[in-house]
């Protein structure tokens, strides 16, 4: 079957938890800056009655991984968390799936992180983004570098992966080299590098930024390259870096072409059934999904939007995949427009991915699958 593939996708669960003490001027996530108080509880509750009344999407799958992400999940009670957890057990039955939760710095306390583990949670999302204390500062973050080497410490033992960020305001090549460093020093396993992308509606839209030019912007790319390949990192998606065996798995499935399930205000999910793939989400208003998790922005994936989504997914991974590793059979229309890359250069042969010059001319690359 092409976009009607069987129904027994790998399923992975994304749970998002809005709570933000305060928006960063660069975010446009789905965030409430409200208080947090009780309302985590409520919001629990809501969640729940999500995962219940999504039992036709889920369809007798276990769920594959869980994420927590936001906003800022660890502003959230351990109460809160382990009501999901509890309502999702019969959702899972290996005991060792990989349940990943988001943390800001200033959160991660020992009792947080022990209360975390207690109830499941195996891998810990840490939001450094820099270790200069200007640049966090520039970017609005509530925490500092000493804030952030305290969380690292008491997550030392644990299975870690860190956010930061490059093309940020008063980051030099140099400065972005010691942040670099400074990740390398603290032995976690996974990075997430993310370019700072300048979104409509957002304070940093309408502010003028002194952001580092394009060539010293190559030259942190290049640094990065550089300095975790060096330190047995290597760069498995367009922004994922990994020591072998710790890449994530919750991601992978996304960009595998996976099936998710996303509950909380805005989750986004992608599930196959039995004649279609659909791409929608929940409301994002917190009040709104609190009293009714409705589903909005209903798109089925047919022809050409298919073979762009799968394009889009499937080319982030570096390393490429074989089409065996896939739960979908290509369809036909893709393969066709797949060809034409491997004849320009821009698409590997022998795997699905693009070549060294395929990611060069990206956009190149990914305009052959409209
Ligand atoms: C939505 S946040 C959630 C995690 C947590 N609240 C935090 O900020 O650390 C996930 C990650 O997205 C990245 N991010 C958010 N907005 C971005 C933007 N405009 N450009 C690049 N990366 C961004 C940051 O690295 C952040 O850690
Ligand atoms: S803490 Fe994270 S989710 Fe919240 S506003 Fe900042 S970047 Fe966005």
């Amino acid at each position: 079957m092409t976009n009607s593939q069987n129904n027994k996708s790998p399923l992975s669960l994304y749970i998002h938890l809005p709570w933000c003490e305060r928006r960063c001027p660069y975010c446009d996530f789905s965030i409430t800056t409200d208080p947090v108080g009780k309302n985590d509880l409520t919001l629990a509750k809501a969640i729940i009655k999500d995962i219940n009344n999504s039992s036709p999407l889920i369809n007798g799958r276990n769920f594959s991984t869980i994420y927590f992400g936001g906003g800022t999940p660890s502003l959230s009670s351990i109460e809160a968390i382990e009501m999901i957890l509890n309502c999702v057990k019969g959702h899972y039955s290996n005991k060792d799936i990989e349940i990943t939760f988001e943390m800001n710095p200033t959160d991660v306390t020992k009792e947080k992180v022990n209360g975390l583990s207690g109830i499941g949670v195996n891998r810990f999302s840490l939001g450094v983004q820099s270790f200069h204390d200007a640049e966090l500062k520039a970017l609005g973050r509530n925490h500092d570098k000493s804030s952030a080497l305290n969380a690292i410490n008491i997550l030392a033992e644990r299975n870690i992966t860190m956010d930061l960020m490059y093309g940020i305001e008063l980051q030099t090549i140099q400065s972005f080299e010691e942040t670099l460093n400074q990740f390398i020093e603290s032995r976690v396993n996974h990075l997430s590098l993310y370019q700072l992308t300048i979104e409509p509606n957002t304070i940093y839209y309408k502010k003028a930024l002194k952001l580092p030019m394009e060539e010293e912007i190559e030259a942190m790319e290049n640094s990065a390259k550089t300095l975790l390949k060096k330190s047995g990192y290597h760069q498995y998606e367009i922004s994922s870096w990994s020591k072998a065996g710790f890449e994530s798995k919750h991601n992978l499935n996304y960009w595998m072409f996976g099936d998710y399930l996303g509950v909380g205000p805005g989750a986004h999910s992608k599930i196959t059934s039995k004649d279609k793939i659909s791409r929608f989400r929940k409301i994002k208003p917190l009040n709104a999904y609190i009293k009714n998790q409705k589903i909005t922005d209903n798109n089925i994936l047919l022809g050409d939007d298919l073979d762009m989504d799968l394009a889009m997914n499937l080319l982030r991974m570096k390393e490429g995949i074989t089409p065996n590793e896939l739960q979908i059979e290509l369809p036909k229309s893709f393969l066709k427009k797949y060809l034409k890359g491997v004849s320009n250069g821009l698409l590997k042969k022998d795997k699905i991915g693009a070549t060294k010059k395929g990611y060069q001319y990206l956009n190149e690359t990914i305009n052959l699958f409209f």
